[in-house]
């Protein structure tokens, strides 16, 4: 038995030591939001956090979560209200088949809470690990530099 928290809720499932978080989150808890695209840590559809550090979940074993805390897209909304990226995505048509997008998300939060260099090339560099197979980058970069341009005017919540 595991008890994994996630999104503030602990759930205590069985599970075998060589079950992914991935695994563990689509097929044990029903949290289908994170996608399995490439399951080798080559595209980042995955993407989680776990104690507000991005992960590949496909690459991190579940038991090895226990007593930490995992978010991921389905956790992201606060108080039924979507994050300002969720918005920002939408409203900027950020994504054409949708399946890379709840990594791309999860790891644009992250990026802006990294204190990495917020600028294109930060961007490119830091987001590099999500790919696009519609190669919606214009947009998702476009998506990301909202939420940054209203966290520095202090209008938008960056970080969630
Ligand atoms: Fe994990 Fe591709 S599914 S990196
Ligand atoms: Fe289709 Fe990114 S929107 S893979």
């Amino acid at each position: 038995m595991v008890t994994l928290s996630v999104n503030g809720v602990p759930r205590t499932i069985p599970i075998e030591p060589r079950v992914s978080l991935l695994d563990a989150l689509r097929d044990r808890l029903d949290l289908t939001g994170t996608k399995k695209g490439c399951n080798q840590g080559a595209c980042g559809a995955c993407t989680v956090w776990v104690d507000k550090r991005r992960v590949l979940a496909c690459l991190t074993l579940a038991i090895t979560c226990e007593m930490r805390e995992i978010t991921t897209i389905e956790g992201l909304a606060v108080g039924g209200e979507p994050h300002p990226m969720q918005t920002a995505f939408v409203e900027l048509d950020a994504f054409q088949c949708g399946y890379c997008t709840p990594g791309q998300i999860m790891s644009a939060v992250a990026f802006l809470a990294e204190g990495h260099p917020r600028d294109d090339s930060g961007i490119g560099e830091w987001m590099s690990g999500n790919l696009c197979r519609c190669a919606a980058y214009p947009n998702i970069r476009a998506a990301i530099r909202r939420v940054r341009d209203a966290s520095l005017d202090g209008s938008g919540d960056a970080t969630g």
